[in-house]
């Protein structure tokens, strides 16, 4: 596969089959997408994987951790997924995809609980066999967070090559102390996201949903 048909065929999927995706797959996937830039080649990346039985332990701590809420969230975020009052064009864009997306599954804009319960499967991974929790050390700044999103693209693409779905979510920021000791990981590391990995279900309207993008018009100058 071409880098140009694995970015054309990516897209962040919220249905997973069963199909299971080996640690040791995902380890090399990993061990290739580590040749991703990072200024001054800090590779400031640290990446947890979640499989098999380990993956059962964690949707068991979520269900208990979830259970009772109607709103999930419930730690201290240690950063801000979006700024406060996100301003235009940004905040429209974010809503468009939201609303197509509940509009794909069905549920209202009214339907409050029906969406805050369609939210909380992230914390299932979307029934994803695996993922990888992507945590950086928590003295670096924005520049080593750019980083990451380097690294985690690189890390999505070659798995696409592979035939592999992703869906990246920061959904988990909102409980970073629980992953910080599930993957008995130090306070010196900031939890940014997870990632759920496995293989679409080709069933799921979800997954028909192709985000828009703005067109280079709006955010491109040639001088
Ligand atoms: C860093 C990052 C975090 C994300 N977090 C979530 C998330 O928590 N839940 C979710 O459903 N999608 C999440 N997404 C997916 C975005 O909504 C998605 O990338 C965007 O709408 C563009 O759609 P596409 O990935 O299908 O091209 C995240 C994407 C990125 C890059």
């Amino acid at each position: 596969m071409k880098v140009s048909e694995a970015v054309e065929r990516r897209r962040s999927i919220r249905a997973f089959t069963d199909a299971p995706v080996a640690t040791a797959t995902i380890l090399d996937v990993l061990a290739r997408a580590v040749r991703a830039p990072s200024g001054g080649n800090l590779q400031p990346w640290h990446v947890a994987v979640v499989n098999g039985e380990r993956m059962d332990a964690l949707r068991a701590r979520m269900a208990e951790r979830l259970a009772g809420t109607a709103r999930p969230g419930g730690e201290a975020a240690e950063y801000a997924v979006y700024p406060a009052n996100l301003k235009e064009p940004y905040r429209s864009r974010r809503f468009t995809v939201g609303e197509q997306m509940y509009a794909m599954l069905g549920i209202a804009r009214e339907d409050r609980a029906g969406r805050l319960r369609r939210f909380a499967e992230n914390y299932r991974f979307f029934g994803a066999p695996a993922a990888i929790f992507c945590f950086v050390d928590r003295t670096m700044g924005p520049p080593q967070w750019a980083d990451l999103g380097m690294f985690l693209a690189t890390f999505m693409l070659l798995l696409q090559e592979r035939g592999i779905d992703t869906c990246a979510q920061e959904a988990w920021a909102a409980y970073p102390r629980t992953i910080a000791e599930f993957c008995g990981f130090s306070e010196e590391l900031m939890l940014f996201c997870g990632m759920a990995i496995g293989h679409r279900d080709e069933t799921a309207p979800v997954n028909t949903l192709r985000s828009e993008r703005a067109p280079l018009s709006e955010w491109v100058t040639v001088l």
